[in-house]
């Protein structure tokens, strides 16, 4: 049985150089065959706003809805380290508030660590986490949930101000005691400097290879997600294109008698739809009095 990673073996292959491998779940299917394939780590991210529910960002999620899908991964991976994602305006309001929502989130869905995002802004609110007892994940660069602020989804720190203020936020978040930060859309000369120097893993998405691990989102590895499709995303298959053909062939098959076939019918038991005409010619056929 797959053993599941604790924050000191993530420690640890970041000391011995090996690279973590994650990325989202929101599923229990896509979680038990992520698990078979030996992922090293699942993220429930809020970018299931996006892959999900079609919103047009992260904004909209909930806490429910990220806690309801956080709770199928967990059940379809119980040996991957799971991270729950806190979706906007779970820890934007008071300190106490954003502690009670993590201990709701690891309370409900056995999660293994939550991510939230921002640098020094958030540091006070990762600090009362993870004084609480839980590990908490930061994620700096590219916020998704303040696109708005940062002008859209775009690659951060390529000036050195922009790049120099990115490493304050990590050095933030690290000093609130984050056991581990994800850094996203930075180009990889910041990201080297940031993995060098501070001792927790670095993990990237979009932020090249010098980092500890690398984290994905499902739907754009496997070709399904339609709306657009980042610089730094690998599409390791079409599936989007894969299940649109599926989809027209039953449409197809349907429509024209094709299926169902013999092979997907149950038939009656030998002798028993004789004993069914017998029945009815009786008068025992539904609706009739005898
Ligand atoms: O929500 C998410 O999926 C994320 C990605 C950037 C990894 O945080």
């Amino acid at each position: 049985m797959k053993k599941k990673l604790t924050r000191f073996d993530l420690q640890q292959m970041k000391e011995k150089g090996e690279k973590a491998v994650w990325m989202t779940a929101y599923d229990f299917t896509t979680a038990q065959l992520a698990e078979r394939a030996g992922m090293d780590m699942l993220l429930v991210g809020d970018s299931l706003g996006m892959a999900v529910y079609g919103y047009p960002g992260t904004i909209p999620v909930t806490l429910d809805q990220s806690m309801y899908h956080t709770e199928a991964v967990r059940r379809g991976a119980p040996n991957t380290f799971v991270i729950g994602d806190m979706p906007f305006g779970s820890y934007h309001g008071s300190v106490n508030d954003a502690v009670q929502n993590a201990v709701q989130y690891h309370k409900k869905c056995g999660v293994d660590c939550i991510k939230l995002e921002g640098g020094t802004r958030v540091a006070h609110i990762i600090r009362a986490i993870s004084d609480s007892g839980m590990l908490v994940m930061g994620h700096v660069g590219l916020t998704p949930q303040s696109t708005g602020a940062l002008g859209g989804f775009k690659a951060q720190g390529r000036t050195a101000e922009a790049a120099l203020a990115i490493m304050e936020d990590a050095e933030a978040v690290y000093e609130a005691g984050a056991f581990a930060m994800l850094v996203e859309a930075v180009p990889p000369e910041v990201t080297r400097i940031i993995a060098k120097e501070l001792p927790i893993p670095i993990y990237g998405i979009g932020a090249g290879v010098d980092c500890d691990g690398q984290v994905m989102i499902v739907s754009d590895i496997l070709g399904i997600f339609q709306a657009f499709t980042p610089k730094f995303v690998k599409k390791y298959a079409n599936l989007g294109a894969e299940m649109s053909k599926v989809f027209e062939a039953y449409i197809h098959d349907v429509r024209t008698g094709k299926f169902p076939a013999e092979e997907h019918t149950y038939r009656m038991i030998d002798g028993e739809l004789r004993k069914l005409t017998a029945l009815r010619k009786k008068g025992h056929s539904k609706g009739k009095k005898q």
